[in-house]
């Protein structure tokens, strides 16, 4: 009787770990789901309510947002421009998004992960450091290169990574991401800038410093890039 219960158990295992190791939004069931915004505050869905398809148009899988650069006149000298399900309803359930990324000379999209997506860059002006730590478990290895015009870079799904302008002149990037909503933790915002603020202890214990520093940390102003 084992042998008959065990591969049905293996079958099974293997069958979970496949949906475990599912790295992407769920496929769409039918040709699109143009989101609409449901107020109704009873009803949740993984993702936006659809749009009758009848109603769909051109315009609901448009997106003129990236056209223009952003304004990276902040501290940190680069600023993100998503266009993402928010912006373009269209991509409700198709599991991918863009993202603009300018940068000032020096300016540095800082260590971030995104919790929902893999993230592909290419460079389309200037040059940029670009890396990420792979996991605990991974030793915290780090990854970099140095990017020009034309170059292309992978960032795993929720790793940390980061991107610096190393040229002389202002710099571009566009990224593509594998979820129509990839979301973005900003590593110094969440740990040092939470809402409310993390208790010191636990900060001066996770980083070895004293509270001091801590609160010197946590009296900054961390600016949200994105
Ligand atoms: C860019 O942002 C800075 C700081 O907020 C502001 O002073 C400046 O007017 C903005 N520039 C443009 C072109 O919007
Ligand atoms: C849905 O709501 C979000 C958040 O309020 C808003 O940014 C977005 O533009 C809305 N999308 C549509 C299609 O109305």
């Amino acid at each position: 009787m084992k042998g008959v219960h065990f591969p049905v158990t293996a079958i099974a295992l293997l069958a979970f770990a496949t949906l475990l190791a599912s790295a992407s939004d769920p496929s769409p069931l039918q040709d699109f789901c143009v989101a609409i915004n449901n107020t109704d505050p009873a009803v949740f869905v993984n993702g936006k309510f659809c749009k009758n398809p009848k109603l769909a148009s051109a315009n609901d899988f448009f997106s003129d947002k990236l056209r223009n650069p952003g304004n990276t006149s902040n501290p940190i000298g680069s600023i993100v421009t998503a266009a993402n399900v928010d912006d373009i309803p269209g991509l409700n359930t198709l599991g991918i998004s863009f993202a603009r990324v300018d940068f000032a000379p020096n300016g540095l999209n800082p260590p971030h992960t995104h919790p929902r997506a893999t993230e592909i860059l290419i460079v389309l002006e200037g040059s940029l450091y670009v890396g990420f730590v792979t996991s605990n478990g991974d030793g915290n290895r780090l990854f970099t290169k140095v990017l020009y015009k034309g170059d292309v870079f992978v960032f795993p799904v929720g790793l940390i990574h980061f991107q610096l302008n190393v040229g002389k002149t202002n710099a571009l990037a566009i990224a593509g991401l594998s979820s129509q909503n990839p979301g973005v933790i900003t590593i110094a915002n969440a740990v040092f800038g939470s809402n409310p603020p993390i208790n010191p202890d636990v900060l001066a214990k996770a980083f070895q410093v004293d509270e001091k520093e801590v609160d010197y940390l946590q009296k900054q102003f961390w600016y949200n890039n994105h």
